[in-house]
């Protein structure tokens, strides 16, 4: 696995250190790349690395500083809509599609605005704020971490572009294994699902509420390289019976025919991952698929993706289940509201309820994720395209 990024303890008392870890973790994802590495982008969809930095830093700024410090003055006016992500409700914003060419301010600028704002909310924790102040640093914080993964799968992406296939973090693994497929049984019935708030969650995990499953069967674990290339090798990418209509036109405009960071060379199939290209480890899960692989997978195997309810209620009824949090795994339920979710007031209300539209539920959490972001309850999401972020296969029937 990757390090976990160790930002995250729930249990750290002083959120004062836990913001100087999880700021220092930032950056430390980028040490030993080069100016060049954190300047580019690599498509619409990833950022630069330069940006993730400034952008986690612009978020306190603008939703803390600007809030709490009683002679606030942004640390550069530009900086206000340049790394301004996607909150409409603060102001104008760079386009996304335009991040890497952004070569100014350079890095090392951006390192002097991350200074600046620490020393800054430094101050703010030494003069007790109080509970709203802390509320809204625990979601800067759970938002940097969020980014960290984004770091990491981004800046993966870019290296993949190199026809080098160059090495990000050469002490990176892989997932472990599991045992061989079982099947888990479940009664369904009337069960809970959601998160309660008693501890920190995103808005999207709530409210908790009621949902009825019938009986379902969940794979004990997730779906391996060797499963996806005997997919593969019957066929799997050219009989368009397997696959969702949308997906089949996606995988022939993009000639895909195998998951994104696979290469075959001189017959033998390899893996791209942020250790560099490596021959491809057959009982490692399958990663780097979008839901149109996943559900073509679960077709051809005479199964199906779970629902994210009965993801989540297996989660928390079975611990037998194996790499639960090994890989994202891309469930049948489209991203959307919970019933009595509510957007909250001001401009993080955008931070999730604005993108339930066109996206499918991911559950789980990967190798990249800042351990901390691993429960049952958390719902990730991306469009039924993406491929970058480590997604997986857990087949349900
Ligand atoms: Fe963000």
């Amino acid at each position: 696995m990757l390090e976990r990024v160790e930002s995250v303890t729930h249990e750290a008392p002083d959120l004062a250190d836990r913001y100087a870890q999880t700021r220092a973790a930032s950056v430390a994802l980028s040490a030993g790349l080069s100016d060049e590495d954190c300047v580019a982008q690599s498509m619409p969809d990833a950022s630069p690395v330069k940006w993730h930095l400034a952008h986690t830093t612009w978020f306190f700024e603008t939703f803390i500083l600007e809030h709490f410090e009683p002679e606030f003055q942004p640390f550069d006016q530009a900086f206000r809509v340049l790394f301004n992500s996607y909150y409409n409700a603060i102001g104008e914003k760079h386009p996304r599609a335009q991040r890497g060419l952004v070569t100014r301010p350079s890095r090392s600028a951006v390192l002097d605005y991350r200074r600046n704002v620490d020393a800054r909310m430094q101050a703010l924790f030494a003069s007790s704020m109080g509970a709203q102040f802390s509320a809204l640093v625990e979601i800067g914080l759970q938002h940097e971490q969020q980014h960290h993964e984004l770091i990491i799968t981004d800046f993966l992406h870019l290296l993949s572009l190199n026809p080098a296939l160059p090495t990000y973090r050469p002490e990176a693994t892989l997932p472990p294994p599991a045992g061989p497929l079982r099947w888990h049984d479940f009664a369904g019935g009337l069960i809970e699902m959601g998160h309660d708030g008693l501890t920190f969650c995103f808005d999207n995990e709530m409210p908790k509420h009621r949902q009825f499953l019938e009986p379902y069967q969940l794979a004990s674990r997730l779906v391996t390289n060797a499963e996806y290339l005997a997919f593969i090798k019957d066929g799997g990418y050219t009989t368009p019976s397997f696959w969702l209509s949308e997906g089949w036109d996606f995988v022939r405009a993009q000639k895909s025919t195998q998951p994104l960071y696979w290469h075959l060379i001189d017959g033998v199939w390899h893996q791209f991952f942020c250790n560099g290209l490596a021959e491809l480890q057959m009982d490692a899960p399958v990663l780097n698929i979008s839901m149109f692989e996943a559900s073509a997978y679960a077709q051809w195997a005479g199964a199906r993706l779970p629902t994210e309810a009965e993801w989540e209620h297996a989660a928390t009824q079975n611990p037998a289940l194996e790499q639960m949090f090994s890989a994202w795994q891309w469930t049948s339920s489209a991203y959307a509201p919970y019933p009595g979710f509510r957007v909250q007031a001001g401009a993080l209300g955008e931070y999730n309820g604005k993108f339930m539209v066109n996206q499918y539920v991911l559950r789980g959490a990967s190798l990249a994720t800042p351990a901390g972001h691993s429960r049952p309850t958390y719902r990730n999401f991306f469009p039924a395209t993406a491929r970058w972020q480590f997604s997986g296969i857990r087949l349900a029937r």
